[in-house]
C-alpha cells in the first residue's frame, strides 16, 4: 500500500527540491530557483514523500491577510497522477488557513488541475501589482500566457501550528 506524506521542508531537502524544480524551470514551466534562494525561503516550502522518497515540492508566499501565492509546485513525472500534487496544494491551503490568510492564488499552465480542486480562473489584472515583482525575472514576462487561479480559504481545514509551552518556576 502506498504512503504519501506532506511535511515542512528541512535544510537537508534543499538539493532535492532544487533537482525536482530544475527540469521544469528549464522548460519555463516554473520560475528557476537556485539553492541559495530555496534556503532563504525554506520556511515557505512543503515537500511530499512517496513511500519515503521525496517526489514533490511546493512553496507558498504570503502577500497580505487576504492573499498568498502557491508557487514552485512540482511532482516528479514518475510519481505524477497519484494524488501527490493535490495533497501538496491541500497542505498549502491548510497551512495558510492556519496563518489566517483568506485567499490563495497561483499563476499556472495547468489551470485544469487547480479548477478540479475548487479554484476559479480570474483575470490577472485583478491581482495586486506587488505580485509581479518576482515575475519580472521570468523570460516570458513580456508575453506571459499563464492563467491566474484563485480560491477562498475560509472552508479549508486549519493545520495546527505547533505551540511551545514553557513552565516557569
Ligand atoms: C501539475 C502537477 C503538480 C500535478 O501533480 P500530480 O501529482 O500529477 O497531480 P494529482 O495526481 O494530485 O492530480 C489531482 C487531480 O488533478 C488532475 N490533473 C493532474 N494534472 C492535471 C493537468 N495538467 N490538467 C488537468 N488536470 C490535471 C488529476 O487527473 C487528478 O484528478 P482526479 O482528482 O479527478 O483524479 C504535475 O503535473 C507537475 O509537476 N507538473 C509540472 C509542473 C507544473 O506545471 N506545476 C504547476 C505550477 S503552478
Amino acid at each position: 500500500m502506498r504512503r504519501i506524506c506532506i511535511r515542512s521542508a528541512a535544510a537537508g531537502d534543499v538539493k532535492t527540491i532544487h533537482d525536482l524544480l530544475a527540469p521544469f524551470a528549464a522548460k519555463s514551466i516554473i520560475l528557476e530557483r537556485n539553492e541559495d534562494d530555496i534556503f532563504q525561503h525554506l520556511q515557505e516550502f512543503l515537500v511530499a514523500e512517496y513511500d519515503g522518497v521525496t517526489v514533490g515540492a511546493v512553496a507558498m508566499h504570503v502577500y497580505g491577510e487576504n492573499l498568498a501565492e502557491i508557487r514552485s509546485l512540482v511532482v516528479d513525472p514518475v510519481y505524477q497522477k497519484h494524488g501527490v500534487g493535490r495533497l501538496l496544494v491541500e497542505g498549502c491551503e491548510q497551512w495558510l488557513a492556519g496563518l489566517g490568510v483568506g485567499q490563495v492564488f497561483a499563476l499556472t499552465y495547468v489551470d485544469g488541475f487547480f479548477v478540479r480542486q475548487g479554484y476559479e480562473v480570474v483575470s490577472k489584472e485583478s491581482l495586486p501589482h506587488k505580485i509581479w515583482t518576482v515575475c519580472v525575472h521570468c523570460s516570458r514576462f513580456a508575453d506571459c500566457d499563464e492563467v491566474a487561479v484563485q480560491k477562498k480559504l475560509s472552508d479549508a481545514v486549519t493545520q495546527p501550528i505547533p505551540i511551545i509551552e514553557v513552565e516557569e518556576e
